[in-house]
């Protein structure tokens, strides 16, 4: 059971938090790079509970920084993105994407004191077609992760931005909870209702899977596992990657490279960051992943720090929730994973309640997930002790998720390793 002091700790990400340290110390994918348009509109970014606004400057480069202009607070979400900077439209001063002041406009030449002063900037690259942002220590700024899902070129991948009202924990732990598909998911006779058109054929299997779970260099990964008929086990392999990424097992392992951020905004919003590769995916064999991938049903954006990427079924209209379906054809009566998934886990409340509830054996992968967390961000917090992976942005590399069938007595992370390494013959991976 997870306690009061526990929860407060998974759950809290702003500046000053043990958990909100942790994730500084990784990259954070941030916005899609088409809402930022050279010379174009500042925008407004809430990440971990910190106001930030972003902008790309007139040579392409993109700059995130503290909403408040470091002269007297007034927001540069109002200032003008002019001449490879952005100035403060109180009193002129501007600021380059590095956050140093080019101009103090409103000061004579000789009291100028230009070189002294520094808007609070991150650093932002970019890839796989997303604003990334580094918001630790920026005198030591690690290499981006090598996510596979993110390491394509930018035209085969498909970034899809999508808000969530609340908390990211209970939103990504939806990611990593295997055993609801069968019910959330599913049609009344408990069939998967986006995995008929698999290969495999076996969306019926999974209500009551038997578990194996693992830590990895980057997180933790399961396995979930049923006897086929002819003497083999179905596995299905999904991972946890430090701080918030999940990787679903919602595709035939040869081919399935995807990847969720669920990223903090603040305590009660996260933006969840599909990575999914477009190249690799057949028509008809992976249509959950087409489900976040072709997911269109948004509120148009506004300028609010939650403006961005919003559903339009929301906890507003129920979901659109259709009871006669639930009564006759579906388990939930709501269209579609996502929004199947975003009810649930919304329905919980800002913050879930995590004190209150009864984990079982099914939500062991979750309960092993919280665990690493919180002694990643204590020993963190103790002892400077860095998290994993933040220095070892390669051993990411280690991580996709689907299914596969292997023989009975095998090793499942073995095999794993095995049919990773024959889909990907370039670059090997092992475990231990
Ligand atoms: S508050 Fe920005 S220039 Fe004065
Ligand atoms: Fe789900």
């Amino acid at each position: 059971m997870t306690t009061e002091a526990e929860a407060e700790i998974l759950t809290r990400t702003g500046p000053g938090s043990a958990m909100g340290e942790l994730m500084r110390q990784y990259w954070i994918p941030a916005a899609a790079s088409g809402e930022l348009v050279a010379d174009g509109d500042p925008v407004r970014l809430m990440l971990l509970s910190e106001k930030l606004v972003a902008f790309r400057d007139s040579s392409g480069r993109v700059g995130v920084m503290d909403h408040r202009c470091p002269h007297r607070c007034a927001s540069l979400f109002f200032g003008r993105n002019e001449e490879d900077g952005i100035r403060c439209v109180y009193h002129g001063w501007k600021f380059d994407v590095e956050g140093n002041c080019m101009d103090m406009a409103n000061v004579p030449p000789a009291q100028d004191f230009k070189h002294k002063v520094k808007a609070k900037a991150y650093a932002a690259r970019e890839r796989a077609g997303v604003v990334w942002v580094f918001m630790g220590d920026q005198s030591n700024i690690p290499a981006l992760p090598d996510i596979e899902a993110t390491l394509t070129p930018d035209a085969e991948v498909n970034a899809v931005f999508i808000q969530r009202e609340c908390s990211y924990l209970q939103s990504f732990e939806g990611s990593i909870d295997t055993s609801h598909a069968g019910f959330l998911h599913s049609d009344l006779a408990g069939r998967l209702n986006f995995d008929t058109a698999s290969p495999d054929k076996r969306g019926d299997f999974i209500r009551q899977p038997e578990y194996e779970i693992t830590e990895t260099k980057c997180g933790t990964a399961y396995g979930a596992y049923h006897p086929t008929e002819d003497g083999g086990n179905y596995w299905r392999v999904a991972h946890f990657l430090f701080p918030f990424w999940t990787l679903s097992p919602t595709g035939p392992i040869d081919g399935h490279v995807a990847a969720r951020a669920w990223v903090p905004m603040d305590d009660t919003h996260n933006m969840s960051v599909y990575f999914g590769v477009t190249r690799k995916r057949k028509a008809g064999t992976n249509r959950l992943a087409g489900g976040v991938a072709n997911f269109t049903d948004f509120e148009p954006n506004t300028t609010d720090w939650f403006g961005r990427w919003r559903s339009a079924a929301n906890a507003g209209n129920d979901y659109r929730i259709d009871r006669a379906k639930q009564r006759t054809e579906s388990y939930s009566g709501i269209e579609g994973l996502i929004l199947q998934d975003t009810m649930v886990t919304e329905s919980m409340g800002g913050i879930a309640d995590l004190p209150f509830e009864h984990l079982a054996p099914s939500d062991q992968m979750i309960a092993v997930t919280r665990r690493r967390m919180l002694q990643a961000a204590d020993a963190l917090a103790k002892s400077g002790a860095r998290p994993p992976a933040a220095d070892t942005p390669e051993d990411f590399f280690i991580a996709r998720s689907g299914y596969f069938v292997a023989p009975r007595d095998a090793n499942w992370l073995d095999a794993y390793c095995q049919r990773l390494n024959e889909a990907r013959p370039e670059r090997q991976i092992a475990f231990g």
